[in-house]
């Protein structure tokens, strides 16, 4: 199988003018993701020690907790900075410079696949597509399959809570990312912004069964921005906003309607015991 080339200005964003490795970690709105992500996969998991294809792992935020918890993990994630970081920061999980569009993994070789970026760095519904079959390809029958999505009105709630909506370029360029989910611009990288059930019906189409779709931070996730990165307070895990914010985030779960208030989507899938994989 080719291995399909990352996309130039992805690759540039993520080795040069990014660093992932405290995103998730160095902020309360990171933390907000991090601990939401933490909770909606502890509860869909697999008991340890089930294996762990973390595909788009980046620096190993989620490798690194995942081995705590006693799974075998291996990461995969075209960025050799990404590979290099996760390498680095444990030796409790292997890992691997690899693309979701053709994964090296054997037919039905993983209890459960993590897809937590590779689809929203796929614009192209053909490359969703194709990376989706291939996690169908390497979970086994009966296990689950995870994908995140960035949500397709998030660019509205961040830009707002970033207090720049109003600027030029921004406020032209976002009407054309609500209509069609694609930002070919400067804004954060190539990135496809999927509707809650447009994902869900993504991986329905792949041959998925039992698709439930969350919203990852909840309905306090721009406002945490706004406070944080705009008002420039600093906001701990422990305070009253920060909790606050986690609260909404749980009570909006069984509310499909509140899933636009998340900037990240948590799709859970089941490969179905008795099919072929799509
Ligand atoms: C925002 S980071 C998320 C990292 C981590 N999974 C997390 O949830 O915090 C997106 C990740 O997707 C990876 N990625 C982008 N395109 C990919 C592709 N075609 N196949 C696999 N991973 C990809 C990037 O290198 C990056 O590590």
């Amino acid at each position: 199988m080719t291995t399909p080339r990352l996309a130039r200005e992805i690759a540039e964003f993520y080795s040069d003018d990014y660093d992932e490795q405290t995103r998730l970690t160095d902020s309360a709105c990171g933390v907000l993701e991090l601990v939401r992500t933490q909770e909606l996969l502890r509860r869909h998991l697999p008991p340890a020690p089930a294996s762990v294809l973390d595909v788009g792992g980046g620096p190993g935020v989620h490798a690194r907790w995942l081995a705590a918890d006693g799974y075998r993990v291996h990461l995969v994630d075209p960025v050799e900075r990404h590979v290099a970081q996760a390498r680095e920061a444990s030796a409790a999980y292997t890992v691997e410079v690899g693309d979701a569009r053709a994964l090296s993994a054997a037919d039905a070789s993983y209890d459960v696949v993590l897809f937590l970026g590779p689809l929203y760095h796929l614009p192209e519904p053909a490359e969703r597509e194709r990376a989706l079959a291939q996690a169908l390809r390497v979970v086994r029958p009966g296990g689950l399959v995870v994908a995140a999505g960035i949500q397709r009105f998030a660019p509205v709630f961040d830009n707002t809570a970033h207090a720049r909506l109003h600027l030029d370029g921004i406020d032209e360029r976002m009407p054309r990312i609500l209509t069609t989910g694609s930002n070919a611009g400067k804004l954060f990288t190539s990135a496809y912004f999927h509707r809650t059930e447009e994902l869900a019906d993504e991986l329905r189409a792949a041959g998925l069964a039992e698709v439930r779709v969350y919203g990852v931070e909840g309905p306090g996730d721009a406002l945490l921005k706004a406070a944080e990165l705009t008002a420039g307070l600093r906001i701990s895990p422990d305070s009253d906003l920060f909790r606050s914010a986690l609260a909404a985030a749980r009570l909006a779960e069984p509310h499909p309607e509140l899933t636009v208030a998340s900037s990240h989507l948590l799709a859970f899938g089941r490969r179905p015991a008795q099919a072929t994989a799509a």
